[in-house]
């Protein structure tokens, strides 16, 4: 190949066209900067618009005893003391804003009689705090941003896969991307990039996420860059995904619905979370729901699907149209099942990344310089298990924060920085992979696929997870000859190799670290090290050595800003029972 590129010169570069990417390059051009966002699917088609049952904001409009520190106490109790506090600090103080603002730019969020913005119970929420726009919030917050976008002629260039972060001696200036339909490569140069490209999720078997979405690329780009990532194993399994028919199996099946009144049975009719959490029942925390979920169907408790019920059917149907329309549709369209006169068969669903790239906390800068990153791709407000609701705050908390930062960062450079050989080699790495070849990369991704359900799903162990990483070193050696050739369908085998190459690195790093992760807390459960470890208060770090092996590390987590620890302590017993249920 002749190193044929187009050439975008701009201010700040934004990576994902979701919630976080939409909401920095906002940020960024009120700010002042010039700004471009790539996406590698259509606008309006992130991942983003999959978000269901609601974005938390400590309002107090439906219960006013609410408050930011209630708020940031449930955040912390529910990551098990392994998130940033002061990260989640500056999340729950902001979020009221945040959702206000979004509101003022007109997304439709539901509304109480007297116009205040309504609140509804999430999971191990201590109030309802979690604002809602039926079942589609995050297709009206998507909505919404993109119109905002649209009105400040932000450009957003659709089918742009980016395959490399050029950064010269600890500085980022750009990256590398092509179309996936023409092949024709773009370097954008950029003062800033604003990495916001989605978690890792999508390696999972059964996931929430869609094809080729949530891949792990975003971390790949992140590792190669020279970053940090930390809590790669920490992966939230959403209690209650579906699991049929075969191309539906993973898909969300909302919160929304148990914070509405859903109802958890077994196959022998047992409302069983009573067994896990009398007190909050099918309002526990996600990971219990989860494994209590789970625990019920490998004990032979499960129905003809390979799921737990979850019944709505006590409610009025037109109370389920208003409330949670998307489920009443989902089933109706995929099952012919009315769920207002049956319940619907679930069991849990990889669906979020709570690790991901290190940042700092009140700007999301990387250890790169001009690098920064937001959403699901960061590790720091989650822990060991999310608090429903709070990545939609999250993304426009942190995004409006990583857009602002970039921006000022541009306007204090003198000059921007070019190197015509790490363009060359992004242009080379990519003709590398253009070849024929014996394997094709989408049995790959199955297998990688399978692989991390089986090894590194709900519950854990040595034994497994090793076996994990010996099937990973095979999926290694074959995707080196995977077939890639431009065809009718254009470059999308280059992209999907490429996902792969992510995807890969991504689980390895998820095995490293749930193997260091040697206790149970949250999402993480081992039946090796079934009690929660309190001297493993830390966040598990990797990165990459010069010889592009993940190096694993461990970094304690910040203590408690001493004045809200008064918050902390009425639910600190039931926070550290981390363990896995006998
Ligand atoms: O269940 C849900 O609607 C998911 C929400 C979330 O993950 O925050």
């Amino acid at each position: 190949m002749d190193n044929a590129h187009r050439t975008n010169v701009t201010n700040i570069l934004v990576i994902g066209s979701g919630g976080a990417g939409l909401r920095a390059a906002i940020a960024a051009h009120q700010a002042g900067s010039e700004v471009v966002i790539v996406g590698k699917r259509m606008r309006k088609d992130a991942h983003t618009v999959l978000a269901a049952g609601g974005i938390n904001a400590a309002l107090g409009t439906v219960d006013p005893q609410d408050s930011w520190q209630q708020h940031f106490a449930d955040t912390l109790h529910e990551g098990y003391f392994l998130s940033d506090p002061h990260t989640v600090e500056i999340l729950t103080r902001e979020a009221p804003q945040a959702v206000l603002e979004l509101a003022e730019w007109g997304c439709e969020f539901d509304r109480t009689p007297d116009g205040a913005l309504n609140q509804r119970f999430f999971g191990a929420h201590k109030y309802r705090r979690t604002c809602f726009a039926a079942d589609y919030t995050g297709r009206a917050i998507i909505d919404t941003l993109a119109q905002k976008v649209e009105e400040l002629r932000i450009p957003i260039r659709e089918h742009q896969y980016v395959s490399r972060l050029l950064v010269h001696e600890g500085v980022c200036f750009g990256a590398m991307a092509f179309d996936i339909h023409s092949g024709e490569r773009t370097v954008y140069y950029a003062d800033a990039v604003i990495l916001a490209a989605g978690g890792h999720n999508r390696i999972w078997r059964r996931s929430s996420s869609r094809r080729d979405e949530n891949t792990g690329d975003g971390m790949y780009l992140a590792l190669q860059a020279g970053c940090a990532v930390a809590d790669m194993e920490l992966v939230q399994f959403h209690p209650t995904g579906m699991v049929y028919p075969e191309d539906m199996a993973g898909v969300l099946v909302t919160e929304a619905v148990r914070g509405e009144g859903g109802r958890l049975f077994n196959a022998l009719g047992e409302r069983f979370m009573s067994r896990y959490d009398p007190q909050r029942m099918e309002l526990s925390t996600r990971d219990r729901v989860a494994l209590a979920n789970y625990t019920e169907i490998i004990e032979g408790r499960g129905g003809p699907h390979g799921g737990v019920f979850l019944d709505i059917s006590h409610r009025e149907k037109s109370f389920i149209l208003q409330k949670i329309p998307r489920m009443y549709r989902q089933f109706m369209e995929t099952q012919m099942l009315d769920i207002s006169r049956q319940a619907m068969e679930v069991a849990p669903t990889a669906h979020y990344s709570m690790g991901g790239v290190v940042v700092e906390p009140e700007t999301h800068a990387t250890e790169i310089q001009g690098l920064y990153a937001a959403g699901e791709v960061t590790c720091g407000v989650h822990g060991a298990n999310r608090l429903g609701g709070n990545s939609l705050a999250e993304i426009l908390v942190f995004g409006r924060r990583a857009g602002q930062a970039a921006a000022r960062f541009s306007s204090g450079i003198s000059a921007q920085l070019r190197s015509h050989s790490l363009v060359k080699a992004a242009h080379e790495e990519l003709d590398s992979l253009i070849q024929p070849g014996d394997e094709l990369a989408r049995p790959l991704q199955r297998a990688l696929r399978d692989t991390m359900w089986e090894t590194c799903g709900v519950v854990r162990d040595e034994t497994r997870m090793q076996q994990g990483l010996q099937r990973i070193a095979e999926l290694e050696e074959a995707a080196r000859s995977v077939d890639v050739r431009p065809d009718a369908e254009g470059y999308r085998d280059l992209a999907i190799a490429l996902d792969l190459r992510g995807s890969l690195l991504a689980a390895k790093a998820s095995l490293l670290g749930a193997l260091a992760r040697r206790e149970s807390r949250g999402a993480h459960q081992r039946s090796d090290y079934p009690a929660l470890d309190e001297n493993l208060q830390a966040n598990i770090t990797e990165r990459l050595d010069e010889s592009g092996r993940l190096v694993v590390g461990q970094h304690p987590v910040s203590p408690v800003p001493s004045e809200l620890a008064a918050w902390m302590q009425d639910q600190e017993e039931l926070a550290l029972q981390g363990r896995l249920l006998e």
